[in-house]
């Protein structure tokens, strides 16, 4: 066995002393590529760093949906053709929202889903609007297009300006929604997203508005709310939602839209939301059902990331509304400063976002034990704060 395929084998768990399955399905593409044909970790857990610089879920999937992948694997995955698991897992999202199935598209993780709106709806003549910062997704697949962008600064609470982003829509091809918000945490409950929509379908009817709810599984506020019943009344609404953060499927990639199905048909006929397969399909409708799993989930999440601002505020550091699995904190001091020094002492928090790199880190929440020991890290780097 060459070396490459011995680190693969042993990488999935297979060859003995390797990384938890669980744990490598957790982790994301953020993390991986190919080299050489094979799969490799760039950053393998195993590289002595603690990392939380991407929103990945360090806890990875439910007990049911392993069981379900390890029933899956099975000399039935010859028969890939015609993927009646995938039609299952259509079936599944569109009866619990109460859709006919062509309301729902299925994406290789959401990001292709985000790829397509943009192209779908964006143009040379109709610009995205999306927040500053959010996630940048839309915004690249736009530029693609060569659509110009419109990206409004969120405001001092560090959420989306409503008020002005409803003013930039007027003409634009799509509104960039993400709620919550990446990198800054915080969340509009649902009164507020209804308002902003019925406003931007009113003023601008032919501008198409993605919902990203990619955390919302980890809001802590029974007000934030999907806005799929809005996707379901508003043409042009859908609402875009990922296995990768609370699932713990990123590795799996599994993401999926609901909306008119005139609105997710032309989403999927711009841009190839990719092929499912047989296995993380069947991972995906286990996760989907297991709700108990998804309250755990949310639970520890929880209580991790109170651990995490609670340390922050004991040195004097205020970090915004927090409803994903990352804390958006203003340390007082570029982000790369800080970032480099937490790499130095073994802990690996999140690239700068711009234009608060100067201020604001972002820090993904991992396991409480790689908490425990990354606080110890910032205690190190931050200290009390004294110019806050
Ligand atoms: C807000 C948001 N939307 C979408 C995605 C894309 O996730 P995926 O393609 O893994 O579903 C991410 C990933 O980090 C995200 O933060």
């Amino acid at each position: 066995m060459s070396l490459s395929r011995r680190s693969f084998v042993r990488s999935i768990g297979l060859g003995g002393a390797g990384l938890s399955t669980a744990l490598v399905i957790g982790r994301g593409r953020e993390a991986m590529a190919f080299q050489g044909g094979m799969v490799q970790p760039l950053q393998p857990p195993d590289d002595g760093l603690i990392h939380i610089d991407s929103n990945e879920n360090a806890r990875g999937p439910g007990k049911s949906s392993l069981d379900a992948l390890h029933r899956a694997i099975s000399p039935r995955v010859g028969r890939g053709y015609p993927p009646d698991y995938v039609r299952d897992l259509t079936t599944t999202i569109a009866q619990h929202y109460g859709v006919d199935p062509g309301a729902v598209i299925i994406g290789t993780g959401s990001g292709p889903i985000l790829e397509g709106g943009a192209r779908a709806f964006c143009s040379a003549t109709k610009p995205l609007v999306t927040a500053s910062p959010s996630y940048a997704q839309p915004e690249g697949a736009a530029r693609r297009v060569g659509a110009s962008i419109k990206a409004i600064p969120v405001d001092r609470d560090l959420k989306l300006d409503l008020n002005a982003m409803a003013e930039a829509a007027k003409g634009a091809g799509m509104v960039f929604f993400c709620n919550p918000n990446n990198p800054t945490a915080t969340a509009h409950p649902f009164s507020a997203v209804e308002q902003f929509v019925r406003r931007v379908k009113k003023e601008s009817p032919d501008t198409a508005i993605l919902v990203d709810e990619a955390y919302i599984d980890y809001t802590y506020d029974p007000n934030v709310k999907t806005a799929v019943p809005l996707a379901k009344e508003l043409p042009g609404v859908f609402v875009a939602r990922t296995f990768s953060k609370a699932h713990g499927m990123a590795g799996l990639r599994l993401g999926y839209a609901v909306g008119q199905p005139e609105t997710v048909r032309a989403v999927s006929q711009a841009w190839s939301l990719g092929s499912m397969n047989t296995l993380t399909a069947a991972a995906g409708i286990t996760s989907f059902l297991d709700t108990a799993h998804m309250e755990e989930e949310r639970k520890e999440n929880a209580r991790v990331r109170d651990f995490t601002l609670q340390a922050f505020r004991k040195m004097g550091y205020e970090a915004s509304d927090c409803h994903t699995n990352c804390v958006f904190v203003n340390i007082g001091r570029p982000a790369k400063e800080f970032r480099d020094a937490c790499r130095k002492l073994g802990v690996a928090v999140g690239r700068d976002f711009p234009p608060m790199e100067k201020t604001h880190t972002r820090i993904s929440l991992g396991t409480m034990d790689e908490m425990r020991k990354a606080v110890e890290v910032f205690e190190k780097v931050l200290g009390k704060a004294t110019n806050l």
